[in-house]
């Protein structure tokens, strides 16, 4: 299945930017996704992957994920899930490390994913190389069919995102932690677990139809995001706070804010406060916290205590049915549809997108093509 390049997917269309049409493609990504993804015939649900893929993720006891970027980001998104659901071993690495860093790897129980956008960034390239000659199966998560991953790798899987022009991932960002989602389910409907069996994978995969829809609620909070940040614009340096699976999230939305407005902006595991972080905490630096029902929820609440006291400003990104919990500790509430818990993260991205592409334009900056970056960093 691919993505043809017709008039609407080349233009900007009716938005003033290729990021906010991107952003706004997103529930279509997740509908083609689920298209190629899910089989549902007499009211049962299939996870539809090439036998090849699906025989290596269950074959494999160690993944290795390697990326660069953002995708580095939606790789470590996948630890959290594939390890919890998938009970597998996971460890990812960014690829300008792991290419230099002698890493030991069994071909055995080894399976390396290699995520990446354009299929075309130097470092993953080498890697993938690397791997291949140390024997390590691969499966290569990308955007681009005639990419040369695609061309050197054992298999490829394609995100079926259409073509991103923003220097700034969005789109494909949100399809690589959907095939995230998926392969944890996948594996995880062999390994059934007291928390995760089978009939409770069914059900998420289930409500995996209503999401798109879920999105495009989300993508109605746009103005009011504006509204929200035009006020720190100004300000120099900003926080993104997230625990669990969350952390690789704030980790993206730190990213997508200074690539593209030029503030200095930090993701950090919401637990990490104490350990630094707090020693930079004052009114003048927005601190925007991720807070989803988990089990996590007590912990997340005392960490943004303890930014409130000490004058922080706090914007939450929450489902909806957190307000009442949020409503002291916090400045403003950016919320969210109802959603399961799981389903969160796809919610949540969008917000932080928002949070990027209002304050870089509201700045006047050039959001589709930031200073310095490119689109595909496909030398050293
Ligand atoms: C560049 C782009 C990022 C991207 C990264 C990795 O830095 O600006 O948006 O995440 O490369 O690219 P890839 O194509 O390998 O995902």
């Amino acid at each position: 299945q691919s993505w043809s390049v017709t008039p609407e997917t080349q233009g900007k269309g009716i938005y003033p930017h290729y990021m906010l049409k991107e952003i706004h493609e997103q529930p279509g990504v997740v509908r083609n996704l689920l298209a190629g993804l899910l089989e549902k015939t007499d009211g049962h649900l299939k996870i539809n992957l090439p036998e090849r893929v699906s025989r290596k993720l269950h074959k494999a006891r160690r993944i290795l994920i390697i990326a660069c970027g953002t995708s580095f980001h939606a790789g470590l998104f996948g630890k959290y899930l594939l390890e919890s659901i998938g009970l597998v071993s996971v460890s990812v690495e960014v690829a300008s490390e792991f290419r230099y860093r002698h890493p030991v790897v069994d071909p055995e129980r080894d399976l390396a994913i290699l995520i990446t956008q354009s299929g075309e960034t130097a470092d993953t390239l080498s890697c993938l190389r690397l791997l291949k000659e140390l024997g390590v199966p691969q499966i290569v998560l990308t955007n681009v069919e005639g990419s040369t991953a695609v061309r050197e790798a054992d298999d490829a899987m394609f995100l079926l995102a259409g073509p991103e022009l923003g220097v700034a991932s969005t789109k494909a960002f949100l399809a690589q932690i959907v095939y995230m989602m998926f392969f944890a389910l996948e594996l995880g409907l062999k390994k059934p677990h007291p928390e995760h069996s089978n009939a409770h994978i069914y059900s998420i995969l289930d409500e995996f139809f209503r999401i798109p829809a879920l999105m495009e609620e989300t993508l109605n909070l746009s103005p009011s995001i504006r509204d929200l940040v035009k006020p720190f614009t100004h300000l120099p340096s900003t926080l993104f706070l997230g625990r669990g699976r969350d952390y690789p999230l704030a980790l993206e939305g730190a990213l997508k804010l200074k690539e593209i407005s030029y503030i200095h902006a930090e993701g950090y595991p919401s637990g990490e406060l104490k350990h630094g972080p707090l020693a930079l905490v004052s009114d003048s630096m927005p601190v925007f916290a991720l807070v989803s029902g988990s089990e996590l929820l007590p912990k997340i609440l005392g960490n943004l205590k303890e930014v409130h006291s000490r004058s922080g400003i706090i914007i939450s990104i929450a489902p909806a049915s957190l307000k009442g919990a949020l409503t002291d500790v916090v400045n403003h509430q950016i919320l969210l549809p109802p959603v399961g818990d799981f389903f969160l993260p796809l919610l949540s991205t969008i917000v932080l997108q928002f949070i990027s592409y209002h304050m870089a334009d509201l700045k006047g900056f050039d959001v589709d093509r930031p200073r310095n970056l490119a689109k595909s960093v496909t030398v050293e």
